[in-house]
């Protein structure tokens, strides 16, 4: 790998209702994200995007109904938007539940897949096509046999490995955020074992739902919640410099003011569960942990929940309902934060960015003080 290599994570934009009529629009936190990591870190190496583009539409969930012709405009639009981020325009791209509501289902006669991504590209020409035994293809039961869908796949990213690993398209309309299958989770396992059977290499596990998670830095949650969470843990255990990134969760639930708390350094317990060390608040290294068998990186997310943390330019439109109307969640965030880590020989750092206006969260203004990891070093 080269001497350091610098990775953007942008997730949950959730461009939603009028945002996706036709012509559709990428909510203005992704760029603000883009043009900031940009500024200050210069071009990355790898960006993520971490699913949840679009949701909405017309309802919060389960509508399945946005029309292929949208889709691929507002695909190209978020290509548009992340590709200058990453050299190469090299982004490695992630499904959302919310992205697979509104399209893995069939809709209308022209289905779709939201890992097109990589079937029709960019992630098929930027990263390169991936030869059988780096990607894990899953069916959709309700779709034509000749619509696949990238279940979890491997890249060499400049010597470093990155596995994706996407939401099951068949149950995701069923339950309220999808899961991970124990098939794609075993997928998983069996490639980092291969990877790194060792267990001390590093390691990047990108996917869209939240695992463990303290809200609001102080209670602590199981949100993995309809899965197999417990089989996802084993699965990274032994892995000592595995980091799961990951999205779904955003707002209000997580507004971060240092970096060390997006990461948690999950612990194998007595019984054989496993939890965080602690949440990892106000920390600038990860000197004070003792051994622990996995770490997750949340990276942070771009839109807010509470309508007093948008601003005023909210879009007008039907949003695949009846009436023309504004959506003022549709407006540009006051509070949207991403993630940018910077991997070294020995270490990771991870940057919390902030990309609003909100006071304390402030674009340009206030900015989190970065968290560093050691890589765990093999006992001699
Ligand atoms: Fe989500």
């Amino acid at each position: 790998m080269p001497q350091k290599l610098t990775v953007f994570g942008f997730t949950d934009v959730h461009s939603q209702q009028a945002m996706l009529d036709y012509p559709t629009q990428v909510r203005r936190s992704a760029y603000l994200a883009v043009e900031d990591a940009l500024a200050a870190f210069g071009p990355a190496d790898l960006s993520i995007c971490g699913g949840d583009n679009l949701s909405d539409y017309p309802y919060w969930e389960r509508s399945c109904g946005l029309p292929k012709r949208n889709f691929l405009d507002i695909k190209e639009k978020y290509i548009r938007c992340f590709a200058p981020s990453a050299k190469g325009e090299r982004v490695l791209y992630v499904a959302g539940n919310n992205d697979m509501y509104l399209g893995d289902a069939p809709v209308g006669e022209e289905p779709y897949s939201s890992t097109e991504f990589y079937l029709t590209g960019p992630m098929n020409k930027t990263l390169g096509i991936l030869p059988e035994g780096e990607a894990y293809f899953v069916r959709c039961d309700k779709k034509p046999a000749e619509l696949p869908y990238l279940d979890a796949f491997h890249y060499v990213v400049d010597g470093v490995d990155f596995i994706g690993i996407n939401i099951d398209p068949n149950t995701a309309f069923n339950s309220h955020e999808g899961y991970y299958t124990n098939e794609t989770v075993d997928w998983v396992a069996r490639k980092l074992d291969e990877v790194d059977p060792d267990g001390y290499k590093p390691v990047f596990l990108v996917g869209h739902l939240s695992a463990l998670f303290y809200y609001g830095g102080t209670e602590l949650k199981e949100t993995m919640i309809n899965g197999n969470a417990s089989r996802f843990y084993r699965a990274l255990e032994g892995h000592h410099n595995l980091f799961y990134l990951y999205g779904h969760m955003h707002g209000e639930d997580c507004m971060y003011r240092d970096s060390s708390s997006a990461v948690l350094h999950i612990v194998k317990q007595k019984d054989g569960s496993f939890l965080p060390y602690d949440n990892n608040q106000g920390q600038t290294d990860s000197s004070r942990l003792p051994e622990y068998a996995f770490s997750l990186v949340h990276m942070g997310g771009l839109r807010p929940f509470s309508l007093e943390n948008f601003e005023e330019d909210a879009v007008w439109g039907f949003g695949g309902g009846e009436e023309y109307k504004l959506f003022p969640k549709t407006a540009t965030p006051k509070f949207a934060q991403y993630l940018a880590m910077e991997i070294e020989q020995d270490k990771v750092t991870f940057y919390i960015r902030n990309v609003g206006s909100l006071e304390g969260f402030a674009l340009g203004k206030d900015v989190p003080l970065p968290y560093t990891v050691y890589f765990q070093k093999k006992p001699q």
